[in-house]
């Protein structure tokens, strides 16, 4: 093969789906189904949720993560990647298991969630590692315009299970978004409303139906700001 025939091939090669090819996506049951259970965990999700997590293991095995997620885990502001610092590890593990069986469509990430990567300890490990991370409070925040509105919708219809200062709640699996990344909890929110997410809480889901997309860019931008004490 001459040189430029070669060239032509790599280029073709890394354009395909390669990795799509050969660890394609499962689609599992999820919101759009009728009668699904949200957040009934697998033989995966178990075993990560009963292993004793080490963070310093944790931070050995995130290195397959860094290239999207980032070193210090704060993702990036202007792009599609979530802030993962600081995030609660059971977020943490349920979010990465939906991947992994298909009830959160994620084909980028897909390939890097298979137990042919990170066994479920180790994702358990690397949660770990992402919650002992301080959250920079450098995430990207929206235009700033409406942010009285945000703060009427969030107190009103996202803080009962958001917490009021964008904490989460841990044992529930419901995420912290203080300090998370506005484009990323705008474009959530906006796939949760229109059941692009499919391993969406449905009584989030029916909170989100009513909103338009001017709602959910002041919500988003108002919870973009929210800031906690870093004790948890
Ligand atoms: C090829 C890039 C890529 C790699 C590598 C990657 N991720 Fe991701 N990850 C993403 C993208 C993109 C999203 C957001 C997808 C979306 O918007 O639904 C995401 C989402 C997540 C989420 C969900 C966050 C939330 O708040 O719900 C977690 C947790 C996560 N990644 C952890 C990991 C871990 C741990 C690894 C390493 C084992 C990893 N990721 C490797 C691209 C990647
Ligand atoms: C009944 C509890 C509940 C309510 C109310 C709720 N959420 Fe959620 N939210 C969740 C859960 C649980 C998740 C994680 C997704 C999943 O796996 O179900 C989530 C995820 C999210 C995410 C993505 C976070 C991430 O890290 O990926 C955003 C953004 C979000 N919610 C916004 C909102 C907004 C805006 C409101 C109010 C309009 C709201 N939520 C109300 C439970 C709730």
């Amino acid at each position: 093969m001459n040189r430029t025939l070669f060239t032509l091939a790599l280029a073709t090669l890394a354009a395909s789906p390669v990795n799509a090819e050969f660890h394609q996506q499962p689609r599992a049951a999820g919101i759009e189904t009728y009668g699904y259970t949200w957040n009934s965990p697998d033989q995966d999700m178990n075993r990560a949720l009963a292993h004793q997590a080490d963070a310093k293991k944790g931070e050995a095995a995130y290195k397959v993560c860094k290239g999207c997620h980032k070193t210090d885990g704060s993702g990036l502001a202007d792009a599609d990647y979530p802030q993962l610092a600081g995030q609660h590890a059971s977020v943490i593990i349920k979010q990465i298991m939906d991947i992994r069986a298909g009830r959160r469509d994620n084909p980028r990430m897909y390939p890097f969630s298979g137990d042919w990567i990170v066994s479920a300890e180790e994702i358990a490990d690397i949660a770990a590692y992402l919650n002992a991370l301080p959250t920079p409070a450098t995430n990207g925040k929206g235009n700033g315009y409406n942010l009285a509105h945000g703060k009427t919708l969030y107190e009103k219809d996202c803080a009962s299970c958001h917490g009021k200062t964008g904490e989460g709640d841990a044992r529930k699996f419901f995420p912290r978004v203080a300090g998370q990344h506005f484009i990323y909890i705008k474009r959530e929110t906006r796939e949760s409303r229109d059941q692009g997410r499919r391993n969406a809480n449905p009584e989030m889901v029916k909170v989100l139906k009513g909103y338009t997309d001017a709602d959910v860019e002041a919500v988003s931008d108002h919870m973009a700001r929210l800031k906690m004490s870093e004790k948890r």
